[in-house]
């Protein structure tokens, strides 16, 4: 952090949900210390407290209504305190969350980051401030954002921002606003500079990777050229991206995976369930029998591949069968790893229009219980395949649970532990695999 500076107002920023928030709260605090705020990791010393926000879920919009009343009591004990809520449910609720939570001054969307200067400059006694205005063009390409709470060696980029997939259970498209593609060369400086700094993993953000687009003359720079040009920086610069869309997932890209070391043997390809049925009322625009053909390039092109997915259990309508399908689908691909869900119907989403949220919660408990058991033994099995092998892990830091020993990712993200030595963060170690847990790999460095 920068030396404090007495006449400068403190900022304290908190992300909830996805990496593109972390992502964009990076922007923000960049925004804010050009204009001469300064940032401060105890909100108890902030002039103004934002709090980044999540709508995916009802569970992930109580969790900040919670958090929020903490800084309640803090702007009790120090009435010169302005909170603002950033991100999607600012987009969402706009000046309702102001009637609702009456001690908030500032809403912002996501897209609207810009203006906040002028938001808190302006901001009289007793005023409120409001942008919510979503954008066709914004995507902050020009602004190099601040690394907040940052381990120096992984860093998020921002390729791409908005949803135009419409999935009907899904909140973000109204939160995020129409799809579009950050400028290629500001993506590549930023990749450059981060390494030059000393970051050796990126990890390239959208909603959907698959569909960035950036058109310069008669070319079309498509993600597949840009994850290239990305990889040629330097051999020890690693590259992951989130999230890709079964529906355009494409072979080149594969290819262009298979030709780089350090492009991460790892795919993040959310499915959300097994069923073509339920699939179709998702408008997730593939069938089961179209994922699994994805899975089987990704099995031919990229044979160490690990694969990770999203799965919703109890979707409107979802019977026995719809999710049992989702099992054998689990099953079949022998996922390595995943984030598991249940359906939450989001006000004003497509399915909440047009389809009752019908399945009991005890039910949606039990089959989502079920998805949770069956991963737990998914990820041990392939955890039990890497024993005896050595894998290549960069240092990210120390062991949480010992000083003598460190922790890192593999190209196919699993987090290794292994003993220190002269090992230093930042480094490349190959590691022996000697035991396991579901969630872990222990090993011990070959020389
Ligand atoms: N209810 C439950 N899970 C959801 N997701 C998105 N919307 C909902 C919802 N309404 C999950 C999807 C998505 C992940 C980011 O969150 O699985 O891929
Ligand atoms: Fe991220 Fe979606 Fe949550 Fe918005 S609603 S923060 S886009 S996960």
């Amino acid at each position: 952090m920068e030396p404090q500076n007495i006449f400068k107002k403190k900022f304290f920023i908190e992300t909830y949900g996805c990496q593109m928030n972390f992502s964009d709260s990076e922007i923000v605090a960049s925004i804010l210390t050009e204009n001469s705020y300064q940032s401060t990791d105890n909100y108890k010393d902030a002039d103004f407290i934002f709090i980044n926000t999540c709508s995916i879920r009802d569970n992930a919009e109580q969790r900040v209504r919670n958090r929020l009343q903490e800084y309640k009591s803090q702007k009790k004990r120090n009435p010169t305190v302005k909170i603002g809520v950033l991100g999607c449910m600012a987009e969402r609720l706009k000046e309702k969350l102001l009637e609702e939570e009456n001690f908030i001054d500032l809403i912002i969307g996501p897209d609207a980051y810009r203006d906040l200067p002028l938001l808190i400059a302006d901001l009289e006694p007793g005023q409120k401030g409001i942008n919510v205005l979503l954008s066709n063009e914004e995507t902050y390409s020009d602004i190099n954002p601040v690394r907040l709470n940052s381990n120096g060696i992984n860093a998020f980029i921002s390729i791409m921002r908005g949803c135009e997939n419409f999935c009907t259970y899904c909140v973000v498209p109204f939160t995020r606003g129409k799809e579009r593609s950050r400028n290629p060369e500001s993506i590549i400086n930023e990749a450059k500079d981060l390494f030059e700094k000393g970051f050796r993993e990126v990890t390239l953000l959208g909603q959907n990777v698959n569909s960035y687009a950036w058109n310069e003359g008669e070319t079309i720079f498509n993600f597949s050229i840009l994850i290239e040009k990305i990889a040629q920086i330097d051999p020890k610069l690693r590259v992951r991206y989130a999230t890709s869309h079964p529906k355009d997932m494409s072979d080149e890209l594969l290819h262009i995976i298979a030709k780089y070391n350090n492009l991460c043997k790892t795919i993040h390809l959310p499915v959300q369930s097994g069923s073509s049925n339920i699939l179709k009322k998702m408008n997730r625009k593939y069938t089961r029998e179209d994922y699994l053909n994805r899975i089987k390039s990704i099995r031919n092109i990229l044979p160490n591949c690990a694969i990770s997915t999203d799965i919703i259990s109890g979707f409107c309508g979802e019977t026995e069968e719809d999710h049992q399908e989702t099992i054998s689908l689990m099953k079949e691909v022998g996922f390595d790893y995943a984030f598991m869900f249940k359906y939450s119907e989001r006000p004003d989403t497509l399915a909440a229009k047009k389809y009752p949220d019908d399945i009991p919660e005890e039910i949606k408990n039990k089959r989502l219980q079920e998805i949770i058991d069956l991963q737990q033994e998914l990820s041990h099995q392939s955890n039990l395949k890497d024993l005896n092998k050595t894998t290549e892990v960069l240092v990210e830091g120390f062991s949480k649970r010992s000083k003598e020993h460190l922790t890192g990712r593999n190209s196919q993200n699993k987090v290794v532990i292994f003993p220190k030595e002269n090992f230093q963060i930042g480094e490349y170690a190959i590691v022996l695999i000697k035991e396991c847990s579901s969630a872990t790999l222990k090993g011990i460095t070959s020389h």
